[in-house]
């Protein structure tokens, strides 16, 4: 089967295209570059082994994008591009909603003239807004508390208007939890652009000495032990219910949703504790005031990608830890 991979030197992307690569998927790559590097493209030939087409184009660029299509059939695409940063999406968000909307316009522009349908969407847990009761299955109400979530919303139902239009599409959206891990190797992992905004990587620079301490965002929420509770899963584990949703669903017409998570909800301290089990060391911290729009808890239920693809995250969050520590010891400052 052949793949379109965008935004596929990205952290999920690259994870993704590992897996596809070492199951005999032949693979094209693009990406703009704008939140990753070109290294990736031989670091994930170099774990494999194998070989792909890279281009680097940006999806806004409408010709650009088409030369792709002209020049390769594919069966299926796999869409990761995409600009992510919560925050930064409060304050651009006319760069966020012409980014990933106008982008995905592109590319679903050229999949109806090129024939290829069947898609593999990027979603995230963020659609379901400002959750009241957890575990979230997939029927819960959808909402988004910020443009880059309006972003992934809007993108939600325009593929499920094109399926309405066009039967004939298979789309599957996959709602992610919360990534963190890395590749085995220590080669490969988030690679984020100055401070980070997500917790585990702001803990990793935090335990290799580059940040002072993490703040931790509020210990009041009803949880546990008052910190917020998110829903980690392995990025391998994420990569590898985008194969599952290959196998099962392509050239199956419908539009096909899926959480992946674990399941289970883990606290800021419980990470942080846990990291430290991990690195052997003291990671220093400092209760401050929530954070605008986080909410106290996310997890999934996940039990519909268990029954319908066969998908279960396998990898505890103790791997997850030591995966990310390694990653982050072995590239003290990323791929830079
Ligand atoms: P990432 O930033 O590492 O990867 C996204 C890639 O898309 C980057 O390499 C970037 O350069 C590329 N890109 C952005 N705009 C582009 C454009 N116009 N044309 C071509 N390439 C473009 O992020 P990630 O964590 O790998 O996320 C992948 C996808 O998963 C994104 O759509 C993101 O919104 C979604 N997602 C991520 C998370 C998370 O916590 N990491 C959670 C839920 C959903
Ligand atoms: N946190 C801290 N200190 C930090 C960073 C985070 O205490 O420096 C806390 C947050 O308050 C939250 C938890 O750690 O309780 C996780 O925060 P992240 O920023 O890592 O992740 P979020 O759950 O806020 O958001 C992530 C992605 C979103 C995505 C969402 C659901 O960043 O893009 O998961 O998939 F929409």
């Amino acid at each position: 089967m052949k793949v379109l991979v965008t935004g596929g030197t990205g952290y999920i992307g690259s994870h993704t295209c590992i897996e596809l690569l070492e199951r005999g998927y032949e693979l094209v790559v693009f990406d703009s570059l704008v939140n990753s590097s070109e290294k990736v493209v031989d670091i994930v030939k170099s774990i494999t082994g194998k070989d792909f087409k890279f281009y680097k184009c940006d999806m806004l660029d409408a010709d650009g994008l088409e030369q792709i299509f002209e020049d390769n059939k594919f069966d299926s695409v796999v869409h990761f591009a995409g600009l992510k940063a919560v925050g930064e999406s409060v304050e651009m968000p006319v760069k966020y909603y012409t980014n990933n909307i106008c982008g995905t316009l592109n590319l679903l522009r050229l999949m109806e003239k090129y024939e290829v349908r069947n898609i593999v969407f990027s979603s995230s847990a963020t659609v379901y807004g400002d959750v009241k009761t957890v575990p979230i299955s997939e029927d819960f109400p959808l909402s988004a508390t910020n443009p880059y979530g309006g972003t992934k919303l809007m993108i939600e139902n325009i593929l499920k208007d094109l399926f309405v239009s066009d039967n004939r599409f298979s789309v599957s959206i996959l709602r992610y939890f919360n990534p963190i891990g890395a590749h085995i190797s220590g080669r490969l992992g988030e690679n984020p652009r100055g401070i980070p905004n997500n917790l585990m990587p702001y803990i990793t620079q935090v335990a290799i000495g580059k940040l002072d301490y993490l703040r931790v965002f509020g210990d009041t929420y009803p949880t546990r032990d008052g910190t917020g509770v998110r829903d980690y899963i392995h990025v391998v584990d994420l990569a590898i219910g985008h194969i599952k949703a290959l196998e099962k669903k392509t050239g199956i017409p419908g539009v096909h949703i899926y959480n992946l998570g674990t399941g289970i909800g883990y606290s800021v301290l419980e990470i942080l504790h846990t990291m430290e089990e991990v690195c052997k060391k003291k990671i220093p911290y400092r209760i401050v005031s929530p954070r605008a729009g986080d909410i106290a808890q996310c997890y999934a239920d996940a039990s519909k990608a268990l029954l319908e693809l066969g998908w279960k995250a396998e990898r505890g969050l103790k791997q997850m830890c030591e995966d990310s520590w390694r990653w982050q010891s072995m590239n003290p400052n990323g791929l830079e």
